[in-house]
C-alpha cells in the first residue's frame, strides 16, 4: 500500500536548477576540468570498464545514494533537489497520482546530471502493468489469447509510450503464479502453470526491452514479485506463504528464470514470507539462486517498503537490522523508505556492513544505468507525449488484444455469435454503460473518457432497422443486505421483455482486483445473481457477458444462461473487442489459463495436482471437488475433433527426440482456431518425488477453415520433459510417461511412451 503525503509539486522551476559550474557540458558528454572524458562516461568502453571507472570515483554516500529509490510526492521538493544534487538519490518511482510530465523528469535529471558531483544520471520508474494511457487487457485475460506474441506486442506499445512519458523503468511483468482466486493480484499475473507463466515471462520482457533496451522507446523490465508472493495464505495480500523447496523450483521459479535468460534487467523482491523467511531478506533465493545459479546481471529493487517491512514481519529488530538484512541477502535498491540512506555508512563503521556489499549493489544499479544508456541520453523529447499516446495501432491492437482474451465458456445453440438480422436487443446490466469499469486495476494513466461503453460498441454494429435498450438494473456492489428499490430491477424486466435477445452485462468493479484487494467470496457482487436470476426468468435468451479481474464462481449463471463469455478486464478497448467477439467478426478463441472454482471452498484447486493415494477419494461430501471449468477450457464458433495421438516412438532417450501428432478436424459449419494443448503426466520410479498428475509441456494455436483436417505436429526433446530437484539441477528421469493432445487440462486420451537411459 502506498502512503504518499500530498506535497504540491511546485518543484524546480527557480532557484534549484541554478546550474552549479563543477563540470563543463558539452553535448551529451561531460567533460572534466582538463577538457577530456571520464573513463565512465566514454561510449566505446565497455560496460563493466564504465562501472568500474565510476565506483572508484565515489565516495560511501555517493554509492549509498545510488541504493535509494524515492516517490515524488511523498518529499518536499527541496529535499528531494538537495538529495539529487548531493548525489544521494538514485532512483525516482512515479506514481500516476504523482506524474505530471516527461518536461518535470528532465527538470529533475537535470539537477542529477548537472548540480551533482559525478553527474550520475536517475533512472526513473512507473508501474505500467498492461499499458500506460492505451490499456490493454489485464495479463490475467491477455494470457488467455495463447498467443505469447501478442502480449509481446502489447508491451511493445506500452513501453513506447511509458518512455515518452519519460519513464525509463515499468515495473513489470508479474510473474506469480497464482491457484488462488481470492487473491486479488491474480488479475496481474499469467495464470496457474508455470511453463506458460514462462512462456509470457520472456515474451514480455522481449516486448518491454525489444533488442536494445537503450532505444528512445523501450524500458526497463522488472520481474517481480521474487518470490512466492502468489501463495499468499488464504489469499490476504501480503500474507505469509509457506512453499516446499520442490514446489518454488518447480512452480514459482521458472517464470521468474525464463525472464533473467529473456535478459530483463530488474527485478523485484517481494513482501511475503518465504517459508520462515521474508522474500526481501532472502539470501538463498536472491543470492543463491537468483545470482549463483542464473548468473542475474542486473539489480533487485525492493517491493515498496519492503525493507522496512522485515520490522513488522519479525525478522529485524530495527531500521539498520532491515537494511543490513535486505542488502546483504541480495536488494540492491530500496523502494521509497531510506533505512539504506540511514543507516549503512554507519553500519561500515561498525563492521557490521561490508563495504563491498555497498560497492556490489552500486555496481549493479550503475550497470544497468548505463546499460539503459541514461549516461549518454539522460533527457527525453519532452513532446513526443503529445503524440504518442493511443495512436490509431495502439488502439486497434488493444481491441484485437480485447477480443483475443475473451474465453466463450458456454454456448446453447449457437445463441451466439449475435444474428445482425437481430432486432431488439436489451443490454442490462451495471457494466452495460460504464467504460472505465472494463479498464482493470493499475489503470496508468488512462483517462475515464479514453474507454467506451459495451453499450456504445453495440450500437455501433446494429443495422439502422435494429433496436437496443439499455438498463443498469442494480449497482455493481450494492450490499446484498442493502435496502434496494425494486424498480430497476422491474425496469430491468420490462426491457427484457420486449427484446428477442439479453445481454447481460455483470462483473466486479476494476478496483476490486490488483494490490490488497483480496476477496472472501468470489460469487458475483451485490445484487448482480438476483438481476440476472430476475432477468432469466423472463425466458429471452440470455447471453452472459463478465467483466472481472479473478476467477469468478459462476455456477447459477452458467446452468441458466444460453451463453456465457468470459471477458475479463479487458481495457480502453474492451467494450469494441467484446462487441467483436459476440458479433462474431472476431471468433473468441481464449482458452482459460486458471482454473474456475465452482465455490472458494474448493480453493485452491489447479489442474497440476499430484495424485493422492486414493485419487478416486477425496470429494467433498457437499459438492465436487473437479473445478467449473479446467485449466485450457474454452470454446469457439465451431468445433474441433480430435483424432487418436499417435507417437513416433513408444521409446526416446533422454537426450533423444519424439514426435507426437493428432489429426485436428473443424467439424463445424465456420472456420476457427484451437488451442492444441500437449501434457504429460511422469509415471513414478522418481527419487525427487512423485510428479503432477498433467503437466503443459507445448500448445499450439491451429486455425482451419470449416470442414478442414491438419495433423498437428509436436516435436519434443526428451530433455523437455524433466522437472527441477530440490538443488535447482534439472532431472530427466527414464520411466513411462503419459501424453494428451488435447484441448483442456480435463480431457483427451493418452498415449504412453518410454524414456530409457
Ligand atoms: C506493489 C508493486 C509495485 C510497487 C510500486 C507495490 O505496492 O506491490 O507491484 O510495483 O508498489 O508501485
Amino acid at each position: 500500500m502506498k502512503i504518499a503525503s500530498a506535497v504540491p509539486c511546485l518543484l524546480f522551476a527557480g532557484a534549484a536548477l541554478a546550474a552549479q559550474p563543477a563540470l563543463y557540458h558539452d553535448g551529451w558528454i561531460d567533460l572534466n576540468k582538463n577538457g577530456t572524458e571520464d573513463a565512465f562516461e566514454d561510449p566505446a568502453q565497455p560496460i563493466p570498464a564504465r562501472v568500474a571507472d565510476l565506483l572508484g570515483r565515489m565516495t560511501i554516500d555517493e554509492k549509498i545514494g545510488q541504493l535509494l529509490m524515492v516517490e515524488m510526492r511523498s518529499n518536499s521538493p527541496s529535499a528531494l533537489a538537495s538529495g539529487l544534487a548531493k548525489g544521494q538519490i538514485g532512483s525516482l518511482i512515479i506514481s500516476s497520482e504523482g506524474f505530471e510530465s516527461p518536461a518535470m523528469r528532465n527538470r529533475l535529471q537535470h539537477i542529477a546530471v548537472e548540480q551533482s558531483r559525478l553527474g550520475v544520471p536517475l533512472v526513473v520508474g512507473f508501474d505500467s502493468i498492461h499499458g500506460f494511457r492505451t490499456l490493454f487487457p489485464i495479463p490475467l485475460a491477455q494470457s488467455c489469447s495463447w498467443e505469447p506474441s501478442l502480449l509481446e506486442r502489447t508491451q511493445t506499445i506500452s513501453a513506447r509510450e511509458t518512455a515518452a512519458a519519460g519513464i525509463d523503468w515499468a515495473f513489470s511483468p508479474m510473474v506469480d503464479m497464482a491457484r488462488d482466486p481470492r487473491w486479488g493480484r491474480i488479475a496481474e499475473g499469467f495464470g496457474e502453470d508455470p511453463w506458460l507463466g514462462s512462456v509470457y515471462s520472456a515474451a514480455s520482457v522481449r516486448g518491454l526491452q525489444g533488442t536494445n533496451v537503450a532505444a528512445s522507446d523501450r524500458v526497463l523490465a522488472c520481474l517481480k514479485h521474487y518470490v512466492g508472493y502468489g501463495a499468499a495464505e488464504g489469499g490476504r495480500d501480503y500474507n505469509t506463504t509457506e512453499i516446499s523447496e520442490s514446489t518454488l523450483r518447480n512452480f514459482y521459479l521458472p517464470q521468474f528464470k525464463a525472464g533473467v535468460q529473456a535478459g530483463a534487467w530488474t527485478v523485484m523482491s517481494a513482501f511475503n514470507e518465504l517459508s520462515g523467511v521474508p522474500a526481501s531478506a532472502n539470501r538463498h533465493t536472491l543470492t543463491g539462486i537468483l545470482r549463483g545459479e542464473w548468473n542475474f546481471p542486473g539489480l533487485v529493487v525492493s517491493d515498496w517498503g519492503a525493507v522496512t517491512q522485515l520490522i513488522p514481519q519479525g525478522m529485524a529488530g530495527d531500521a539498520a537490522g532491515a537494511a543490513r538484512l535486505a542488502l546483504t541477502a541480495g536488494v540492491d535498491m530500496e523502494m521509497v523508505t531510506s533505512t539504506y540512506l540511514d543507516t549503512l555508512k554507519d553500519q561500515v563503521a561498525q563492521g557490521k556492513v561490508p563495504e563491498a556489499a555497498i560497492e556490489e549493489a552500486a555496481r549493479r544499479i550503475l550497470t544497468v544505468k548505463f546499460a539503459k544508456g541514461l549516461f549518454e541520453h539522460p533527457y527525453v523529447d519532452e513532446t513526443l507525449c503529445q503524440t504518442a499516446y493511443l495512436r490509431p495501432d495502439a488502439r486497434a491492437l488493444a481491441r484485437e488484444a480485447a477480443s483475443k482474451s475473451c474465453v466463450l465458456l458456454k454456448n446453447q445453440s449457437n445463441t451466439l455469435p449475435i444474428s445482425p438480422q437481430t432486432k431488439a436487443i436489451a443490454l442490462i446490466g451495471p457494466m452495460a454503460d460504464d467504460g472505465g469499469q472494463l479498464f482493470g486495476c493499475w489503470a496508468g494513466l488512462a483517462h475515464f473518457e479514453d474507454g467506451i461503453s459495451l453499450a456504445a460498441a453495440l450500437r455501433a454494429k446494429l443495422s439502422p432497422q435494429a433496436r437496443l435498450t439499455v438498463a443498469r438494473g442494480c449497482a455493481l456492489v450494492e450490499r446484498a443486505d442493502a435496502t434496494v428499490a425494486p424498480e430497476p430491477f422491474q425496469q430491468a424486466v420490462d426491457c427484457a421483455k420486449t427484446a428477442d435477445l439479453v445481454i447481460l452485462a455483470l462483473g466486479e468493479p476494476s478496483d476490486w482486483s490488483g494490490e490488497n484487494k483480496a476477496r472472501s467470496d468470489i460469487t458475483l457482487p451485490g445484487r448482480q445473481l438476483e438481476l440476472f436470476q430476475a432477468v432469466a426468468a423472463v425466458g429471452k435468451p440470455v447471453i452472459a457477458v463478465i467483466f472481472n479481474g479473478r476467477p469468478l464462481a459462476l455456477g447459477p449463471v452458467h446452468e441458466t444462461a444460453a451463453a456465457l463469455l468470459e471477458a475479463w478486464h479487458p481495457g480502453v478497448e474492451g467494450a469494441n473487442g467484446v462487441a467483436d467477439a459476440l458479433f462474431g467478426d472476431v471468433a473468441p478463441a481464449g482458452r482459460l489459463t486458471t482454473s474456475f472454482p465452482r465455490s472458494v471452498g474448493q480453493v485452491p484447486v489447479h489442474y497440476n495436482h499430484l495424485n493422492t493415494g486414493r485419487p478416486t477419494y477425496g470429494e467433498y461430501v457437499d459438492g465436487p471437488r473437479d473445478p467449473l471449468f479446467p485449466f485450457g477450457f474454452g470454446l469457439t464458433y465451431t468445433t474441433f475433433e480430435y483424432g487418436p495421438v499417435r507417437l513416433s516412438s513408444p521409446a526416446l532417450r533422454r537426450n533423444g527426440a519424439l514426435t507426437a501428432t493428432v489429426r485436428l478436424k473443424n467439424s463445424g459449419a465456420r472456420s476457427g482456431e484451437e488451442v492444441v494443448q500437449l501434457y504429460i503426466q511422469a509415471l513414478g520410479a522418481s527419487e525427487a518425488g512423485p510428479r503432477p498428475v498433467r503437466e503443459l509441456k507445448g500448445f499450439q494455436k491451429v486455425h482451419l477453415d470449416a470442414g478442414e483436417s491438419r495433423d498437428v505436429v509436436f516435436n519434443l526433446n526428451g530433455n523437455e520433459l524433466g522437472f527441477y530437484d530440490v538443488r535447482g539441477d534439472w532431472l530427466v528421469e527414464p520411466g513411462r510417461f503419459r501424453l494428451w493432445l488435447t484441448k483442456d487440462a480435463a480431457s483427451g486420451t493418452p498415449a504412453d511412451f518410454e524414456i530409457t537411459r
